[in-house]
């Protein structure tokens, strides 16, 4: 991952330790980056604290935006990651009023080739683990094109850049990290201007999801995904990451 030039933007980096590494010490909430930080960062408990962190931090957004007459712009994340937080968006919505109407929605990236109906397909995903169980307007949704044939990505990946564009770009990008490092599925070597596209994913990328496809032949070589500067044009990113394996990138990284 390669970082911006400057900006007004804010980057929120949130980590967990593992549950069974208490040893190592008290979880620890820093706000404003502290020396060696290049980032903000906050480490908490468990999974469930970064659920309820960047869904408040969400919900807020999406209450600050309808007092203001204005649509909320989210930019969503697929993966292990961010079930948890759109888990706690569903509670919310349902226990607590959280009206998704008013929210427009950009999904990071899809494989390709990936027909939307696919059990691997981040269309999928997305409506069964969110969109399905809250009041959002389904044209407001946007997910990258896995289906298109190969031709006609290039176009409607700068129609997803338009259209996000038309929007007044997002306020809030929900980021995972994978252990190659790639933001989206923009692997090491992405341009920090890189846009919507399609790109080949990497071998460790391909490997980390080889059990979803029951067998690392069976991953597709491809995807298409917003760019770096697609994703830095938000303003303010979440990146999240759980688990001892992403330790060392997360190290790296912030
Ligand atoms: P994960 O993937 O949430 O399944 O760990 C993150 C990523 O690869 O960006």
């Amino acid at each position: 991952m390669e970082r911006s030039a400057a900006g007004p933007r804010r980057f929120a980096v949130v980590t967990e330790e593992a549950r069974d590494h208490h040893d190592r010490g008290p979880s620890r909430v820093t706000h404003g980056a502290s020396a060696g930080e290049r980032i903000r960062t906050v480490v908490v408990e468990d999974h469930e604290d970064i659920a309820r962190l960047v869904a408040n931090r969400i919900a807020t957004l999406i209450s600050e935006r309808n007092a203001a007459g204005e649509q909320t712009v989210l930019g969503l994340a697929t993966g292990s990651t961010p079930i948890g937080v759109y888990r706690e968006l569903i509670r919310m919505h349902n226990e607590e009023e959280l009206s998704f109407a008013d929210v427009v929605t950009f999904n990071l990236d899809e494989y390709y080739p990936m027909p939307k109906e696919s059990i691997h397909s981040y269309h999928r995903f997305m409506w069964e683990n969110l969109f399905s169980h809250i009041d959002i307007k389904p044209e407001n949704v946007h997910i990258p094109p896995g289906d298109l044939p190969r031709q006609d990505i290039e176009d409607a990946a700068q129609r997803y850049e338009h259209t996000i564009e038309r929007a007044g770009g997002i306020d809030f990008q929900i980021l995972g990290i994978g252990k190659t490092g790639h933001i989206g599925f923009n692997e090491p070597g992405s341009g920090a201007d890189s846009r919507t596209r399609l790109v080949t994913l990497d071998t460790v990328t391909r490997r980390d999801a080889a059990a979803d496809f029951f067998g690392e032949e069976y991953v597709p070589r491809e995807a298409v995904t917003m760019g770096v500067a697609t994703i830095l044009d938000a303003r303010e990113i979440a990146i999240i990451a759980t688990g001892e394996h992403k330790s060392s990138i997360v190290k790296r990284a912030v």
